[in-house]
């Protein structure tokens, strides 16, 4: 399925060939901005000063909102956020669904939302009049940390084929390895993860996934180790392994110095973000040159450029 003018929801609907073209897009706009600090004169277009990209966000974010508004600056259009649910009407009562229509109904070219699952707005969304890209729903999916992620393992690894990708910590609430399972398995890497048993996975895509018990053995086997972080918000009671003790969570696993004694001298680091030092790497870890977490932050930005640019049905030049 082509994304030209369709929403992206799901790391699902991406082809190879979506992938190969966002990806070359991103390292060409990359590239671009290193030496000429601006992207705009690359994408060919009338009026893209006009375009519009609304971002409705309705949980915290810091990176992935503003990556698509940098992204979005680079490559001249404007943006609109609502990322306050006190300022908005949602306040006054009015519905996340109803909030969804009434800015698609300003006709901006492009949406981008952020809520927590909730199965009206899944539907709403999917009959919007304007196409809408996923930028992170509940615990179920963030499409674009994943392409993210993927592109990064590139630059650093050379492919996404063969690498063996440890994911680490708090699975089961995770939208990011969701995502991820679904993109760098497509992609042909190889999945583990090394979680408490209470943070495990729990939905039928993780059946068959290697799991670790032993953080420093998970290590010695990956390529590329990501981290989690603990989704506090979305703990119910019976997730009581974290919630009961950090210091055992840290303890079993956090990625720490320790572990990196038995990681290869070439692999790699990553965490979609907020990294809550001390508990899911240390700050030694966040010093390691191996760590690439703000390449990632970096990367989001180009990545959401190809990939809005494209939706748009956008052309690009090559200098
Ligand atoms: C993540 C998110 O919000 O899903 N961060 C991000 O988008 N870069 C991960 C998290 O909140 O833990």
């Amino acid at each position: 399925m082509s994304i030209i003018g369709e929403s992206f929801l799901s790391s699902e609907q991406l082809t190879e060939k979506d992938i190969a073209q966002i990806f070359s897009r991103a390292e060409l706009f990359k590239k671009e901005f290193q030496s000429r600090k601006r992207i705009d004169h690359l994408v060919r277009g009338d009026g893209l000063q006009q375009k519009v990209v609304a971002l409705v966000f309705s949980e915290p974010s810091t990176r992935t909102r503003m990556s698509f508004q940098v992204a979005a600056s680079r490559l001249g259009f404007r943006t609109l956020s609502l990322d306050n649910p006190q300022v908005s009407s949602l306040s006054k009562g009015e519905t996340l669904e109803d909030t969804f229509r009434n800015v698609a109904a300003m006709m901006p070219d492009l949406m981008v939302v952020r809520y927590n699952t909730n199965p009206d707005a899944d539907a709403v969304i999917r009959e919007l009049p304007c196409p809408v890209i996923n930028g992170g729903t509940g615990a179920a999916e963030h499409p674009t940390q994943a392409l993210l992620d993927a592109f990064t393992i590139c630059e650093f690894r050379g492919q996404v084929k063969g690498e063996r990708v440890l994911i680490v910590g708090d699975v089961k609430h995770s939208r990011v390895a969701n995502s991820n399972l679904m993109l760098l398995q497509r992609m042909g890497a190889e999945i583990a993860y090394c979680s408490p048993a209470e943070l495990g996975p729990q939905s039928d895509s993780w059946k068959g996934v290697r799991s670790f018990d032993q953080l420093n053995e998970a290590v010695e086997w990956a390529t590329v180790v990501m981290g989690l972080r603990v989704q506090k918000e979305r703990h119910r009671s019976e997730d009581t392994g974290v919630g009961q003790s950090l210091a055992e969570y840290r303890e079993r696993y956090r990625v720490g110095g320790d572990q990196l004694k038995n990681f290869r001298n070439d692999g790699i680091l990553l965490h979609p973000g907020p990294v809550i030092r001390g508990v899911e790497f240390s700050a030694f870890v966040l010093n390691d040159p191996r760590c690439k977490v703000l390449d990632q932050v970096t990367n989001g930005v180009f990545v959401r450029a190809a990939l809005m640019s494209i939706m748009l049905g956008l052309e690009v030049q090559k200098q």
